[in-house]
C-alpha cells in the first residue's frame, strides 16, 4: 500500500488523476476489500471530478469505518454541493410571491437580458428561465406552443429550435400586437394577436384542433389586464397536463417601491385567478424553485392544469 501511495501521490500532484485511477483500479481488482485502497480511489475520483461516484464510495467507507478521516472529509465537502434542490409547495395558495434571489442580482440580470441575442435575434429571456424552459419542453414534450409577446422573435426561434432538437413534432404560434416580419423558422408562425382579445384570432374550434400537450407562454406587457385576460381565455381551453407560464411577476422583486409585496401586474392577475381556480392548477415548483425559491422571472408562474375543463 505504501508503495502504491508513493506512486499515486506524484501523479495526483502532477494533475494526472486519470493515470492514478487506472493504477488504483487495477489494485482494487486484486484486493477488493482493502479499505485503504478504496479510500485512495474515492480521493482520486473526487480529484477527477467524478463527484457522485466519489461520494458514494466515501459514504460506503464511512458506514464501515466511521473513523475514516479521508472519507469523512470527502463526504463533508461533497454532500452540500451534490444535495438535490428542495422545492416549495405546489399549492398556489400556499406560496409567497417573493423571490429568494437578491434584488441587486435580479437587477443586474434584467439589464443584461435586454442585450442578449439568440441566433442573432434579440431574446429578452432570463438566463435561468432558458434552462427551465429547456427542461419543461423536454419533459412535457408540447406539440403546440403558444407565445403571447414575440418582440424581435428570439424566443420564438429558441422554442422552435428546442422542438426540433428534442425530436418533437410540434409548432410554435407566436402572437404580438406588432408581429415579427423578418425572422423565419419552419416550426414557428409569427402572427398578429392581442392578448386582451384572443377570441379575435383563436376560435374554439381552432384551439380544439391543436395538437396537445399545449404550452402557453404569457410574455406580453405584464399588466394585470393582459395577464388576467390570457389566463381567463386559456382556462377555457387548457386540458389536463397542459401548461401555462406567466412571466415577469418578479417585477415585484425588481421594483418593490412600485409593486410592493406581490403587486406586479402578473402577480395581481395570478392571485385574482387563483381565487377561483386554485384547485385546477399545480405550481410547477420543480421549475419555479429549481435555482432558488422563485428563482425565475415567472415567480409562481409555471402552472400545470390538473383538472379536465369539464371537472372545473
Ligand atoms: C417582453 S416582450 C416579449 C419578449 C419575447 N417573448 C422574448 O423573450 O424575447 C413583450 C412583447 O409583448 C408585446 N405586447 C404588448 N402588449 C401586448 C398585447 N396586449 N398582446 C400581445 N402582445 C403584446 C410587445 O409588442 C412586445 O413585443
Amino acid at each position: 500500500m505504501n508503495d502504491l501511495r508513493a506512486n499515486i501521490g506524484p501523479l495526483l500532484d502532477a494533475g494526472r488523476p486519470e493515470e492514478a485511477l487506472r493504477i488504483i483500479d487495477a489494485a482494487v481488482e486484486e484486493s477488493p476489500r482493502d479499505l485503504d485502497l478504496l479510500t485512495l480511489r474515492a480521493v482520486c475520483l473526487a480529484d477527477l471530478g467524478q463527484f457522485e461516484i466519489a461520494l458514494d464510495v466515501a459514504r460506503a467507507l464511512l458506514s464501515r469505518d466511521p473513523d475514516n478521516a479521508e472519507a469523512r472529509r470527502l463526504v463533508t465537502a461533497l454532500e452540500p454541493t451534490l444535495a438535490p434542490p428542495s422545492f416549495g409547495p405546489t399549492n398556489p395558495l400556499k406560496r409567497s410571491y417573493r423571490s429568494e434571489l437578491p434584488r441587486d442580482v435580479l437587477l443586474r440580470m434584467q439589464q443584461a437580458l435586454h442585450h442578449q441575442q439568440y441566433r442573432g435575434v434579440q431574446m429578452v429571456k432570463n438566463p435561468l428561465d432558458l434552462m427551465l424552459y429547456q427542461r419543461l419542453v423536454e419533459t412535457v414534450r408540447p406539440a403546440t406552443i403558444i407565445e403571447i409577446g414575440s418582440k424581435a422573435g428570439g424566443s420564438g426561434l429558441f422554442f422552435g429550435d428546442a422542438l426540433v432538437n428534442l425530436g418533437i413534432e410540434g409548432h410554435v404560434y407566436s402572437f404580438d400586437i406588432v408581429p415579427v416580419e423578418n425572422v423565419s423558422h419552419p416550426n414557428v408562425t409569427f402572427t398578429y394577436g392581442n392578448g386582451r382579445h384572443l377570441d379575435d384570432v383563436l376560435d374554439a374550434g381552432g384551439i380544439a384542433a391543436l395538437s396537445r400537450p399545449l404550452l402557453v407562454i404569457e410574455d406580453a406587457d405584464h399588466s394585470e389586464e393582459t395577464t388576467g385576460a390570457v389566463l381567463a381565455f386559456f382556462h377555457q381551453h387548457l386540458e389536463l397536463g397542459d401548461w401555462i407560464v406567466i412571466e415577469d411577476g418578479n417585477l415585484s422583486d425588481l421594483h418593490p417601491e412600485i409593486y410592493p409585496e406581490g403587486n406586479s401586474g402578473p402577480h395581481r392577475a395570478l392571485q385574482a385567478f387563483f381565487r377561483n381556480h386554485a384547485d385546477d392548477y399545480r405550481i410547477g415548483a420543480e421549475y419555479c424553485d429549481m435555482y432558488a425559491y422563485n428563482g425565475t422571472s415567472a415567480s409562481n408562474g409555471f402552472l400545470e392544469r390538473v383538472t379536465r375543463p369539464a371537472d372545473a
